[in-house]
């Protein structure tokens, strides 16, 4: 039997990731608060609710469970409504609630990843049309500076706006989030106000902490023509890949706006990030399809050899994040994997899927691609936006009725990992007999 082990270089960051609203629990001052009281809206009529009660204080046990796994960073975001509950009202206690948490982390040796905003808005901010308003842009400026002079003694890596692209699409384009819009004119809009609002919050970051490393999450999911040799497939696949993962870094690099065949400037956008911050979960195909010119004549589907997650959400298509990585090299920055992992109540795939996609972030690291960091999403179950509680994603199992939290295996496996800094084909051997032959051939 083969015998390696895959090495990260030293001070690789190891870290989960979570978000205000799917672990704080109470969160009744937002736009998916109210969004969630509405019939139809999430699966099964599931609630946030109490979360992972952090709001509660149980934000300390896990950072401990957080810890205890090995790890040395932990992505975490600020709520929005609890800091500015009202236009020009500023919550104090919340802010020290926040102070108390990243004080937390770092007592613990967890070095904070700091997002901004994590899909939610405020009301008063939702009830004057959201990212659509182009008063967004000062308003998330104002709150990022209330934010960064209250947190910058704790933190200085900040992710501006998560998935600006998958808020676009799935809240204007889509309607299956807040405000349920499904408006190109208004998909516009608020790209344009999110690059905007991006290039506002990064200066004003660096304008309160020089030092300060800023950045986007991005929602990459690499888009690939069905058929190679077909030209209709490779033009809605590029016209995917363009509008879906391109358009927000681009626009923040080069500070020129690509969107539907226009080109706009927006001088203040240029050069605004520091590293690049890529979530991946999958990849997926694009097919020409005239069946379906309500999609824009596109059919998207997963690699029909992949294995699909529990509730067909995802395919395990661990490449696909090498893949990323390789699509993100053109910016000449350091990356981070800012969010990666799987739903998987009973844990049956994820050690593979941890395995295998650590595997191809080690390779792309082996080739020295500047990736400094990864993020597991998740730490402990929590809220899964328009799929409640239909899908689990901790290396922890939560237990909705008591709060209790139990191990599941791949916590253990992502322990070793993030201790030895590095996979051996032994953890492999034990977690993921299924993948051995394939990683560590003989
Ligand atoms: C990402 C989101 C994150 C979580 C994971 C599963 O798109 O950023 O909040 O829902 O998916």
């Amino acid at each position: 039997m083969a015998q390696a082990t895959f090495h990260f270089p030293r001070g690789f960051l190891w870290g989960t990731a979570t978000a205000s609203h799917q672990v704080e629990g109470n969160n009744t001052n937002n736009n998916w608060w109210a969004w969630e009281q509405e019939t139809g809206r999430i699966a099964q009529g599931h609630q946030s609710g109490l979360a992972c009660d952090w709001w509660g204080g149980r934000w300390r046990e896990d950072f401990d469970r957080a810890v205890e796994g090995g790890q040395n960073t932990h992505r975490l975001s600020i709520e929005w409504s609890r800091v500015q509950p009202e236009p020009g009202r500023w919550d104090e206690d919340a802010l020290d609630r926040y102070r108390q948490m990243l004080r937390g982390l770092n007592e613990r040796g967890l070095t904070p990843m700091v997002t901004l905003h994590h899909f939610t808005d405020p009301l008063w901010l939702a009830e004057q049309g959201g990212w659509e308003n182009p008063l967004v842009v000062g308003y998330f400026e104002a709150y990022t500076r209330r934010v960064v002079e209250a947190l910058r003694e704790y933190a200085s890596l900040w992710v501006t706006i998560n998935e600006p692209n998958v808020l676009m699409a799935f809240a204007y384009l889509l309607g299956l989030w807040p405000p349920g819009k499904k408006s190109v004119a208004s998909a516009e809009k608020v790209m344009t106000n999110q690059v905007r609002a991006h290039a506002a919050a990064y200066r004003a970051i660096h304008s309160l902490q020089p030092a300060a490393q800023v950045g986007i999450a991005l929602n990459c999911t690499p888009m690939l023509p069905a058929r190679r040799w077909f030209t209709p497939d490779r033009m809605v696949a590029n016209l995917q890949h363009r509008i879906f993962v391109d358009f927000f870094p681009q626009a923040i690099s080069s500070g020129v706006l690509r969107l539907f065949g226009r080109r706009r400037r927006v001088p203040e956008a240029k050069n605004t990030q520091d590293y690049l911050g890529i979530n991946y979960y999958t990849r997926e195909y694009v097919a020409f399809d005239l069946l379906k010119p309500g999609n824009f004549f596109m059919r998207r589907f997963y690699p029909p050899e992949a294995e699909l997650s529990v509730t067909g959400h995802q395919a395990n298509d661990p490449a696909g994040i090498y893949a990323a990585i390789q699509w993100g090299l053109k910016f000449k920055l350091p990356m981070m994997i800012t969010e990666n992992g799987v739903e998987d109540i009973d844990d049956h795939l994820r050690p593979r899927y941890l395995a295998q996609h650590l595997h191809q972030v080690w390779r792309a690291v082996n080739f020295n691609y500047p990736v400094k960091g990864y993020f597991h999403w998740t730490l402990v179950d929590n809220f899964e936006w328009e799929r409640g509680w239909t899908q689990r994603f901790g290396l922890w199992e939560l237990d909705l009725e008591t709060q209790a939290r139990r191990k599941r295996p791949s916590a253990s496996l992502y322990a070793e990992i993030c201790r030895e800094n590095g996979i051996s084909s032994e953890m492999v051997a034990r977690y993921a007999p299924q993948v051995f032959e394939q990683m560590f051939p003989n």
